[in-house]
């Protein structure tokens, strides 16, 4: 029995760590996920998917110390429907303060046509695989995967037998973002109205953005009896991502008067959190996406400038305020010191140590002696890039290019790996091209380039840029970023960066661990 309050809050189920971590690319590093985690924690998320512990052992390691870590939110972990799956989830998430086991199966035609089970079969494994969960732990979420791709009376049937084996959140997937929001409303509606025992579970949303109506999906399904969203920062996710956390947040916010739902969510945060998925994603946001995105309180046109100036509302439905923008972004410049650093780093949300904050110190001067004026974006692709330089395997000593009309771009590049210094010199296709041949003869690897991004964090000619590496070497993928007001610098850099990134990972992950290499036929 739920009273009236309890009615009109909607759980905030965020999965940045483990459906987010699937794109391709998107990788985090241990830390990375137990930072991201802690900020999940504090902003008030409901429940933290923290990832697939059968996927890898880096995979099971993470859900197990985010579970260790937790204060308020729910710990989740990802099975599919077999014992294995669901004990390996189990050991995960058990010693989280309040665990969670998620399992799933496909139930469309296509997904069942695949592990080759009938209906009944599948319904069988079904209530096998639920009550063994529920065995272990008294919190488990069911999910139908391509639930909106499912035969409905199919899906009635499948979701009454979750029911009865012991889930208590039921999640209607539309894993392949194929749902509009009436027909979300009116399935979630079914499902309540006609299944027996729906009045005892919650039910989540779970939506894919491939038509652009993740987020108007989700806030359907909630219009029609979902109280859990599932969803993701920035909207990371497989193809082209999920719902993303701070639009529905932010929309049952600002639309609370026909959207009467709220969540126990600090928008304060948001900001914060955004930018550092994106960094360590490596998943820039795009400049005008919804909320997050650099423009998204940005005004250009003279009409838009004299209505703010006169009053803030005629073209801001929110406040900047309200999702930890400051509004101001003043400037520090060479002549500051290291106590308006480490403030300016605290009013950006970065808590740092002494030795961090020596290194982010060293490199804001360098940046300061460049440029006039060092912006909040500068000082945050700062930080971005001050991970222990001297626990890497290759380093970049220095970097000379020639580069020009009338002939090859040529590069001249010193690095030591291993410890050991290397020259080499290269020509290319201009310049980035002659830098990465460098490298390659320096350090001779497989890793096909996948993806090579350059944006300008703040604006004028002596912008710093960032830029994003994306390398893969047999389903191995890594991102790696670097910025700097030389763009081929920041290049160099993050290519070094995302081989000894791969580098890590091919020590860590031993023969056949990878998580990447669970093929699609596995995920029934
Ligand atoms: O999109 C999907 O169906 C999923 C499930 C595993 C819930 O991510
Ligand atoms: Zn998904």
């Amino acid at each position: 029995m739920t009273n009236a309050s309890e009615q009109d809050r909607v759980l905030i189920f965020d999965t940045t760590l483990r459906d987010g971590e699937q794109s391709p690319g998107a990788t985090m590093t241990h830390d990375e996920k137990l930072e991201i985690a802690g900020l999940l924690d504090d902003m008030g998320v409901d429940i933290i998917e923290a990832g697939f512990p059968i996927a890898s052992e880096g995979d099971f390691r993470a859900v197990s110390e985010i579970a260790k870590n937790s204060r308020n939110s729910v710990i989740c972990g990802l099975a599919r429907a077999n014992f294995a799956d669901i004990d390996r989830c189990w050991e995960a998430v058990r010693n989280a303060a309040k665990p969670r086991i998620h399992t799933f199966i496909g139930t469309s035609p296509l997904h069942r046509a695949i592990p080759n089970l009938t209906m009944d079969e599948m319904a069988e494994k079904i209530h096998e695989t639920v009550s063994h969960a529920r065995n272990l732990c008294d919190n488990v979420q069911w999910s139908p995967m391509d639930a909106t791709r499912t035969e409905w009376d199919y899906l009635c049937r499948v979701v009454e037998i979750a029911i009865k084996a012991g889930a208590t959140t039921i999640n209607i997937p539309d894993t392949v973002g194929y749902t509009a929001p009436e027909e979300s409303a009116t399935l979630i509606r079914k499902l309540i109205e006609t299944v027996p025992g729906a009045d005892e579970v919650i039910f989540a949303t779970h939506c894919h953005n491939d038509l652009g109506m993740a987020t108007a999906n989700a806030l359907a399904a909630v219009a029609g009896g979902a109280r859990q969203i599932e969803c993701t920062v920035n909207g990371l996710g497989e193809r082209a991502g999920n719902t993303a956390l701070e639009e529905v947040v932010m929309a049952l916010k600002v639309r609370h008067d026909i959207m009467p739902w709220s969540t126990g969510v600090d928008t304060t945060k948001i900001m914060h959190i955004s930018r550092r998925v994106a960094t360590v994603s490596g998943f820039p946001v795009q400049f005008n996406k919804a909320i997050v995105g650099k423009n998204a309180f940005a005004h250009e046109s003279g009409i838009h400038q004299d209505g703010m100036l006169k009053n803030k509302e005629t073209f801001e439905i929110m406040r900047p305020e309200d999702v930890g923008l400051t509004g101001s972004s003043l400037p520090l410049g060479k002549h500051s010191g290291r106590a308006a650093l480490r403030d300016k780093l605290k009013q950006l949300g970065y808590e740092v140590g002494d030795n961090q904050l020596k290194d982010i110190f060293v490199r804001f001067k360098a940046l300061a002696d460049r440029k006039k004026e060092v912006y909040d974006d500068d000082i945050m692709a700062l930080v971005t890039v001050t991970a222990d330089p001297s626990a890497e395997r290759l380093q970049i000593v220095s970097l000379k290019v020639l580069c020009g009309t009338g002939g090859p771009a040529e590069a001249t590049l010193e690095m030591e790996v291993d410890g050991k210094d290397v020259i080499a010199t290269e020509h290319g296709d201009g310049p980035v091209d002659a830098t990465f041949k460098a490298v390659r003869a320096i350090y001779p690897n497989a890793a096909r380039l996948q993806l090579y991004q350059v944006h300008a964090v703040t604006e004028g000619t002596d912008a710093q840029a960032t830029v994003s590496v994306r390398l893969e070497e047999d389903g191995m993928i890594t991102t790696g970023q670097s910025a700097d007001t030389d763009t081929v610098v920041a290049s160099a850099r993050a290519y070094v960066n995302a081989l000894n990134r791969l580098a890590v990972r091919r020590e860590k992950a031993g023969p056949g661990a990878d998580a990447r290499e669970i093929s699609y036929k596995d995920m029934s």
